[in-house]
């Protein structure tokens, strides 16, 4: 299968409604993580480019936001309608560049199209507020209104859905928006912007940019047409466009790394605490951003989880993700399966033991062995640092305090998960736990309906549902006088 095949393929990049390649005319090289078969280039723009893309949408701006709300919806359904009709060759291109398990593709391609769906609905209900005076001849009345371009960086692990969670709600209150996919997946961006071009959105609405990322970036981030930068990347990187941002007082929006703890109560239902743990740790390949990254067990079920948990994870198929039984595709290149071999590797050192895996698959490449550690100390890099990758390691704790200050003690505030049947200790746990978001009984709480964001070093603002809107618009403040004449 190439991805030449696929009627949604593009290699240029989509500004101002052309299809056009860099100035230069260099490419990138895009490469399959399963085989490592080059399977196509995109162009290598720079900051000629991404100035371009962003004046291409500043123009575009009066005509989009003075649309109705119901005209901006009726072509976001479209091209959601458009992305479901389409479900299956997005998600195959999907696998062919990103690697994972088709189900997981075709799952991803249904969960990204969601939030248009939502946020066309939701471009219905900006309301403002009247609020009484303290002066009889004055009224307060409060509108909101889109913010003006938005540039939006977005990663590798989801190279669907990051894009229209950051791009329906801006479309939809009005605001045109620059897309920089991540160079690893520029296909699913591409395909996207095919299918927005195909639904209607005016020449200038959406653009896709690809290239050189800190180039583009550096211009997203300085160029004082662009009011709204929404980034899903590392913390690292974050803060260096926080910083940039900062130049021109941009609204931001950031979805960073994340450490999530995963809490296995006693009173827990223990086999659904495995099948938690297994869709929160491997999913991806344990290359998600929500992933469970410390797992706690509790003293009396530690033995029944980590067995149980053992087993489950032996189950699991390791491959190319374009056949149906993998469950566990590569990791995205040999950098990331470096840092997983380092934490393993360090974890051993320190006094871990491997309950399964803990190599590098014998498929070799990018593929690494889904991994459960036990006995890891508090000071192995694991314990601390994201790995992004498909590694567990489980850790004991005697009580409800002691795991919540353990859960607690890190810079990062995502996810987080646990498992209990006791409503009094739901309560506690979900209000203690210092995360943006906590999943109880569960082990996926990401939903177009639900706030999608982390607190700390995790990020800020929150994305999905009724809240996702906010940061893509301003509040105005009119102050209505002289009433009384
Ligand atoms: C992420 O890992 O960046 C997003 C995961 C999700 O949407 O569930």
């Amino acid at each position: 299968m190439k991805i030449t095949d696929f009627k949604l393929y593009r290699d240029k990049c989509f500004i101002n409604g052309q299809w056009i390649n860099a100035d230069s005319s260099e490419i990138i090289s895009v490469n399959n993580p399963a085989t490592l078969e080059e399977i196509g280039t995109v162009p290598k723009c720079g900051k000629n480019e991404t100035k371009l893309a962003i004046e291409a949408a500043n123009k575009s701006w009066p005509e989009w936001r003075a649309k109705s709300a119901k005209d901006r919806s009726v072509i976001l359904k479209k091209w959601y309608e458009l992305i479901i009709d389409n479900k299956e060759e997005l998600a195959q291109m999907m696998t062919l560049e990103q690697g994972k398990p088709i189900n997981e593709s075709r799952g991803e391609i249904v969960y990204g199209a969601s939030f248009i769906e939502w946020f066309a609905e939701e471009a219905k209900r900006i309301y403002g507020d009247t609020i009484p005076d303290p002066l009889t001849d004055r009224r307060i009345l409060v509108i909101k209104q889109p913010v003006g371009v938005v540039a939006s960086i977005t990663p590798w692990n989801f190279p669907n859905a990051m894009i229209t969670r950051k791009c329906a709600p801006a479309l939809a209150v009005g605001c045109p928006v620059v897309i920089k996919p991540a160079s690893q997946t520029p296909y699913s961006a591409l395909a996207l912007a095919a299918l927005a071009e195909e639904a209607g959105f005016p020449k200038g609405t959406l653009n896709v940019i690809t290239g050189k990322a800190s180039e583009i970036g550096d211009e997203l981030a300085s160029n004082s047409l662009v009011r709204k930068l929404s980034f899903t990347g590392s913390t690292e990187i974050g803060k260096i466009l926080l910083q940039k941002c900062a130049g021109t007082v941009k609204k931001v929006s950031m979805e960073l790394g994340g450490h999530a703890p995963f809490i296995v109560f006693d009173d827990a239902n223990i086999d659904d605490a495995v099948i938690g743990a297994i869709q929160s740790k491997f999913r991806n390949t344990g290359q998600t951003c929500v992933c469970a990254n410390r797992i706690y067990a509790q003293d009396g079920i530690y033995d029944e989880f980590c067995q149980k948990f053992v087993q489950a994870t032996s189950e699991l198929k390791v491959g190319d993700g374009l056949n149906e039984e993998t469950t566990s595709g590569p990791m995205i290149d040999e950098y990331s399966l470096e840092k997983v071999e380092e934490h393993v590797q360090d974890a051993i050192q320190l006094g871990a033991k491997i309950a399964i895996g803990g190599s590098k698959h014998s498929l070799g490449m990018n593929f690494y062995q889904p991994t459960i550690l036990t006995d890891v100390t508090p000071e192995a890099k694991i314990t601390s640092e994201e790995t992004f990758g498909p590694v567990a390691p489980v850790y004991r704790f005697k009580d409800e305090n002691e795991v919540i200050s353990l859960a607690n003690n890190s810079p990062f505030g995502l996810a987080s998960y646990f498992y209990s049947r006791d409503i009094g200790r739901i309560w506690r746990v979900s209000e203690a736990l210092e995360y943006g978001m906590v999943g109880v009984n569960t082990g996926l709480t990401s939903k177009a309906e639900a706030p999608f964001g982390g607190i700390k070093e995790s990020g800020l603002g929150r994305e999905g549902s009724k809240y996702g809107v906010d940061d893509f618009l301003e509040v105005k403040y009119v102050n209505m006088c002289g009433l009384d004449k």
